[in-house]
């Protein structure tokens, strides 16, 4: 069990990890500040492979220029306390000048739709950090499996399409969506709300669920569920939609009629958070 820094030391210890044999490696890459998602990870991990890495690090450049960089939640005591209570066996917490040290200029971009539309048109350069530190991240731990959330749809469909148009030989796992009992997705931007905010982003999860039930009673036009969701989240005060589509679940390509596995994707801001939730119809 380690808390390591810098990547030598984290190569370092996987090495001593494996005594020179070619053992399984499940990674988990965080921001921190985790809760019962993240951990339903690192815990799917555990299961699968011999040892597992999870990473805490706040990548500065998935972040656009107005976002919460400097204020996004940090603990790492805590973080490095529940991965290894969740099964991990080494957290690498690097800081910033180690993941990207002076002078690096190389990025990763998946381009076209997949990162143009959804979050990536309000967050522009977003998906572009993402798959610059995952690879980055890739590179150093060389794991058998990663370990991803569908709570970010669009996050996984892209590490997918990098994965395979890079080459890497990384098997990418999807897991579901862990939720609070009252159904709000969780996230480590929920601390952000107010009591209000919290109360009134309930919605989104109701919508949705509302719209799958309706989808699975025999809807299949996109248009209806979609302006079912807006509607209901419209009743919100504090609601402000940034978009509520439904797409293709591997292209990400918007459906008009749902005859392949879909997904209802939304973000929301209440005050100053931005929520993303999303569910998937299964045809
Ligand atoms: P972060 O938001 O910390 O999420 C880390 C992983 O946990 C992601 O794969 C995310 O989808 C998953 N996750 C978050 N909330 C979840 C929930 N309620 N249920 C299930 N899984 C959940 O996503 C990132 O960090 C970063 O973009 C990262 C991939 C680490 C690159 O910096």
């Amino acid at each position: 069990m380690s808390l390591v820094k810098t990547i030598k030391e984290l190569k370092e210890e996987i090495k001593r990890m494996s005594y020179g044999k070619d053992i399984s490696i499940g990674f988990v890459p965080t921001m921190g500040y985790l809760h019962e998602g993240h951990i339903s990870l690192i815990k799917k991990a555990k299961l699968e492979n011999d040892i597992v890495v999870v990473s805490v690090f706040v990548n500065p450049t998935q972040f656009g220029p107005n976002e919460d960089f400097e204020s996004y939640p940090r603990d790492i005591e805590r973080d490095y306390n529940l991965s290894i209570s969740g099964g991990a066996d080494i957290v690498f917490n690097p800081n910033v000048d180690e993941m990207y040290p002076d002078g690096a200029s190389t990025f990763v971009n998946v381009k076209g739709d997949i990162t143009n539309k959804l979050c990536g048109k309000s967050r522009p350069t977003h998906f572009e950090g993402v798959t610059t530190v995952v690879s980055k991240l890739f590179n150093i731990v060389k794991p058998t499996n990663a370990y991803f959330g569908q709570k970010d749809a669009q996050q996984v469909a892209v590490i997918q399409k990098m994965v395979r148009d890079l080459f890497f030989d990384i098997n990418i796992v999807s897991c579901p969506i862990v939720r609070e009992e009252d159904g709000l997705a969780m996230s480590s931007r929920n601390v952000y709300l107010n009591e209000e905010e919290r109360n009134q982003a309930l919605i989104l999860s109701k919508s949705l669920f509302k719209a799958r039930d309706m989808f699975l009673d025999g809807e299949r036009d996109a248009n209806v569920l979609r302006k079912f969701i807006i509607d209901n989240i419209n009743t919100k005060e504090l609601a402000n939609i940034d978009y509520v589509d439904i797409v293709d679940a591997k292209t990400l390509e918007n459906v008009e009629t749902i005859n392949s596995k879909a997904i209802i994707a939304l973000a929301v801001k209440f005050g100053k958070t931005r929520l993303i939730d999303n569910i998937y119809l299964e045809v």
